[in-house]
């Protein structure tokens, strides 16, 4: 079994720096493409079989180290109680927006196999397939960032109903996250049991708020799932699972970020990861951090940028090698490929 990425998650030496890319299961992919051209994106969510199709696709094609499930950070949303629907070229649509006392009330803290048994149907399935090839990352979005969506009704620009809820009832927003916490961390220890040997939490959002505002209103929830988490997979003797915490907008935030609990830290490409990993401190465990689009360029210009990552991260006790955010749908399928070899080749002992 290739565990080269588990094992830089534990900060184990490891023969060359493992790579997994965020959204290597997407559009820039003519094999997705065939699938999605099939099917709508949310049955493709919920059919296992799918679901593992797309999973398998970047292993395949990439070489990659790692899996990471086929699913969304919003599936957790319509499972509480709330419409969930994705419209082409608009992202995703949900409704109605959780605003006031009432729409919170209504929402539910799902049991995970009952509500979304078929992202632990996809997972059990894959562990089948992979057949311990690489191993399989399962994830969540965190509070904040799946909240924004529930609050804001789909993407926003700049997050005033959710800023809005925190300023005039934080108790409202309290309870609401309180929800949105039981059931994420109910829903990663479900991915657990399935058979996810990794989980990333996924605060894409966190950037919208001063480091005080990110400690109080984001941080304190994704603190307790990976408290919560880890206790549990204590007491039932579970071995445990690296957990990996991505922010978008990381540099202003580290310091808060590094207090998290988590194993490992995902950097996006807005700060120098020698930067992050001394803000950090001893004993960094780090996941990233090329600008996705820097894919556009041309090969010998990305090989330039991952030398470059490659040598910032000499310091880190272990780094896995990401983009620092999604690869985006127009990115050529062959220079994804080309990364993937560089940094096996250039990173090797
Ligand atoms: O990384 C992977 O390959 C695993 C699958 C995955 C998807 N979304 C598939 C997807 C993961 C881990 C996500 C996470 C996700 N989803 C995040 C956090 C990470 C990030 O990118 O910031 C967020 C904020 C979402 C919410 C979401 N899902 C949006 C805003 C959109 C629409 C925008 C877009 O890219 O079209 C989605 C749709 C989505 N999720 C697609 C995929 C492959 C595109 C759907 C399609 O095929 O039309």
């Amino acid at each position: 079994m290739n565990d080269t990425f588990l094992k830089a998650c534990r900060g184990e030496e490891v023969p060359y720096t493992p790579i997994w890319i965020m959204r290597q299961a997407g559009r820039y992919l003519p094999e997705y493409r065939a699938v999605r051209g099939k099917s709508d994106f949310l049955k493709m969510c919920k059919t296992p079989e799918l679901a593992a199709e797309v999973t398998l696709q970047p292993i395949d094609i990439l070489n990659v180290d790692a899996a990471i499930l086929f699913c969304d950070i919003l599936i957790p949303c319509e499972a509480m109680g709330q419409g969930l629907e994705f419209h082409e070229g608009k992202g995703p649509l949900l409704g109605p927006p959780i605003r006031d006392k009432a729409t919170v009330d209504k929402l539910s803290v799902p049991d995970p196999e009952d509500k979304m048994g078929f992202v632990m149907d996809a997972i059990r399935l894959l562990r089948k397939e992979l057949d311990g090839r690489v191993p399989l990352i399962g994830f969540a979005g965190a509070p904040l960032t799946t909240a924004t969506y529930m609050i804001e009704g789909g993407t926003s620009k700049n997050f005033l109903n959710t800023k809005m809820m925190i300023y005039e009832n934080p108790d409202l927003y309290k309870t609401f996250m309180d929800k949105v916490t039981a059931t994420t961390t109910e829903y990663l220890k479900a991915q657990v049991s399935a058979g996810a040997q990794a989980v990333q939490i996924f605060d894409t959002w966190g950037g919208i708020f001063s480091p005080g505002d990110f400690r109080d209103y984001a941080l304190v929830y994704v603190k307790r799932i990976i408290k919560d988490l880890k206790d549990w997979m204590t007491s039932e003797n579970i071995e445990q699972v690296p957990v990996i915490y991505f922010v978008g907008e990381t540099a202003g935030l580290l310091e808060e970020i590094k207090t998290s609990g988590a194993d490992v830290y995902g950097v996006d490409w807005r700060i120098n990861l020698d930067d992050a990993i001394n803000r950090i401190g001893d004993g960094a465990i780090v996941q990233g951090n090329l600008d996705p689009l820097s894919m556009f360029l041309p090969q010998e210009k990305i090989e330039e940028r991952v030398k470059d990552v490659l040598n910032r991260a000499s310091s880190a006790k272990g780094h896995i090698f990401n983009l620092g955010h999604g690869v985006v749908p127009q990115t050529p399928r062959e220079n994804v490929v080309a990364l993937v070899e560089m940094v096996h080749r250039l990173s090797k002992k």
